[in-house]
């Protein structure tokens, strides 16, 4: 699979709830849709049942969050404090390895995936991180070990998938002495990606790592923006990055940005969707794609306008010539493609 790149666009309009909307450009070819966590609508996140299940769905790219343990191997997590997304408090053996620490300036209580080797690590199991809001999902809190990066390698072998990891607070795990950037190159090189046009992307909300890494390797790179603060290794916000300067700088090092959705339709106090701002042509101008995040279909978490549509808001972001999604649900917004 190739890297996909912004060319020429066709105009498209589409109509939101507040306003007509239009956009000048439209990607070449459709848009990929990341199973961000695995497809984790439907399973725990960060499981090889919800790669798997993403895979089976047709996502065109898995997504794992990476943190390392004692001993230095990759695994998928979204925070190295493990006690929202594992039974690790039902541990006894473990009870003693409950501490504080602060991480990336804030204080957490729990169980970190540093202060365990994997084969500790691998007598945990996954659960559900928002059981009020997936019930469903909770019926598999239990069944699922905590994989390794490798094994979710080993998951996309042979298949037409792309994994897009992202580095999870990279400056504390150099700081203990654990970097990731050198075993995440290490088992990607050792498993054949390679080039700018191998099947991946390379995520962090930190910019010196990625900066770091473009210099050892020329796998896709994306610098993740969210809609407030600032990235933890730098003294300039993220909106400061979303600017024309800033996307032309990120352009030096990175192939893509991964944005918060609100970055590109932002929303009032009310929930409501406002008018996209420039962002997608303004990183497209500087020859950069753009992924959104996070699809969900819950109305929790959709707009006002979307509520139980969810539908209606990768239309929203396809019509605005977005260039992947990030989803819980890879199957919507897949189907949203076809239709
Ligand atoms: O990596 C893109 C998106 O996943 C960022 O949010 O917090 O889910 O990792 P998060
Ligand atoms: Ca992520």
């Amino acid at each position: 699979m190739g890297i996909l790149l912004p060319k020429n666009r066709c105009n498209i309009g589409y109509q939101t709830g507040v306003s007509l909307v239009m956009t000048t450009t439209v990607t070449q070819q459709p848009p990929i849709v990341i199973a961000h966590r695995g497809a984790s609508g439907y399973r725990p996140e960060h499981t090889l049942a919800a790669y798997k299940l993403a895979i089976e769905m047709g996502a065109n790219f898995i997504e794992p969050d990476l943190v390392s343990t004692k001993d230095g191997i990759l695994i998928a997590r979204h925070e190295n404090e493990m006690s929202q997304t594992t039974d690790v408090v039902n541990h006894p053996e473990f009870a003693h390895r409950r501490t504080t620490k602060i991480i990336d300036g804030e204080v957490k209580n729990g169980w970190f995936t540093e202060d365990f080797t994997l084969g500790e690590i691998k007598t945990l199991r996954a659960k559900e991180r928002i059981p009020q809001i997936r019930p469903q999902n909770a019926v598999y809190d239990g069944k699922f070990d905590i994989p390794t990066f490798q094994e979710i390698i080993d998951l996309v072998k042979g298949k037409t998938i792309g994994i897009y990891p992202e580095t999870k607070h990279p400056s504390y795990f150099q700081s203990i002495g654990l970097p990731l950037e050198e075993p995440l190159l290490e088992v990607l090189h050792g498993n054949g990606y390679r080039g700018d046009k191998a099947p991946i992307f390379i995520q962090s909300f930190e910019v010196n790592n990625l900066k770091q890494l473009s210099q050892k390797t020329d796998l896709p790179l994306v610098q993740l923006l969210n809609d407030t603060g600032k990235p933890y290794d730098v003294n300039f916000s993220y909106q400061d990055l979303a600017t024309v300067a800033g996307l032309r700088d990120i352009a030096e090092y990175a192939l893509a940005i991964g944005v918060n959705k609100n970055l590109v339709v932002p929303r009032d106090r009310n929930n409501k969707l406002l008018s996209p701002t420039s962002l997608i042509n303004d990183a497209h101008g500087v020859n950069l794609l753009v992924h959104a995040w996070t699809f969900r279909n819950e109305d929790f978490f959709l707009p006002l306008d979307f509520q139980g549509n969810p539908q209606g808001e990768y239309e929203l972001f396809f019509g605005l010539g977005i260039d992947g999604v990030f989803s819980d649900f890879p199957d919507i917004g897949l189907r949203t493609i076809e239709v």
